[in-house]
């Protein structure tokens, strides 16, 4: 594996499971001291040992990026362990409540609010607590994730969607205010991924996958470690003039 981050400080938010744990997995593979932020500690735990195992740096902290308070406890004690920031990775979002976002007529605004409050003020609270820190060094990059559902124009998911659209114009709010002070800024978007978790837990219906697959010009389905790769490029030094991009990974699910 080539070291593109060899020694690079990053935190990965949203890595218990699933592609924030693939791409915790990449970015140390690729030589980087990495801090696995998760509400499930002890699956961030269990990464990070993984990690460490196979001769890795990489340590677990909790957050929840839902409360502020929990955000800024957290990423002190990231940045303090890790000496600093030079990436970051906002992967998080709440997909317990994503089978109940019927549509704009029938949704429960409770599933819109959380969807909100998780997928899209969350990312807002983490860009607060990070993006002080990458300054510090001199400039520094965030990923983060969204989904091509933000551009797809779908019958169902509003709520989800909405928070999608919401992130990637932050993205390139950041982007846009912070270029010039070093800090590049881009989504990776990803089309319908088959995590390990989701594989392993046999949730997902035959019909829904011969459907994704149906829909996709490849001739597989995405994986997690489809998309750690395209958080890897654009966290590294390869990724320097990307900025303020919406950078779709789907097999040509979407194509834009
Ligand atoms: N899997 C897909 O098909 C797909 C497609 C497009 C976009 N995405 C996006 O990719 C990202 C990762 O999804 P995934 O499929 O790996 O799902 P996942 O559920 O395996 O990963 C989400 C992670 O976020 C954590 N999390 C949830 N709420 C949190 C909170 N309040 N604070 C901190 N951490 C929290 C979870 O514990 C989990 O580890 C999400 O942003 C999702 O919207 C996934």
């Amino acid at each position: 594996m080539q070291q593109r981050l060899k020694d690079k400080a990053i935190i990965v938010i949203g890595s218990g499971t699933g592609i924030g744990a693939a791409t915790v997995r990449r970015l140390a593979a690729e030589g980087a001291r990495v801090c696995a932020a998760d509400i499930n500690l002890p699956a961030a735990q269990a990464v990070a040992a993984e990690i460490a195992e196979a001769g890795g740096d990489a340590f677990a902290v909790a957050i929840d990026i839902a409360d502020e308070a929990s955000v800024n406890t957290a990423i002190a004690a990231a940045v303090e362990r890790l000496g600093g920031l030079d990436g970051a990775h906002i992967n998080a979002a709440d997909l317990r409540v994503i089978f109940q976002d019927s549509d704009a007529l029938d949704v429960d605004m409770a599933v819109f609010d959380r969807t909100l409050t998780v997928n899209l003020r969350g990312h807002m609270l983490c860009t607060r607590a990070v993006l002080p820190h990458l300054l510090k060094r001199g400039g520094g990059s965030i990923v983060y994730t969204t989904s091509t559902a933000a551009d797809a124009g779908e019958a169902t998911r509003p709520s989800y969607a909405v928070s999608k659209s919401g992130l990637n114009a932050l993205m390139r709010h950041v982007a846009s205010r912070w270029g010039r002070e070093g800090i590049t800024a881009n989504c990776v978007a990803p089309g319908f991924v088959i995590t390990a978790e989701m594989e392993a837990g046999g949730q997902v219906p035959k019909d829904f996958l011969d459907y994704a697959q149906a829909h996709t010009p490849s001739t597989r389905l995405g994986r997690s470690e489809d998309i750690a790769a395209m958080a890897a490029l654009l966290l590294s030094e390869d990724g320097r003039w990307i900025n303020g991009q919406v950078c779709n990974v789907s097999g040509g699910s979407l194509m834009r």
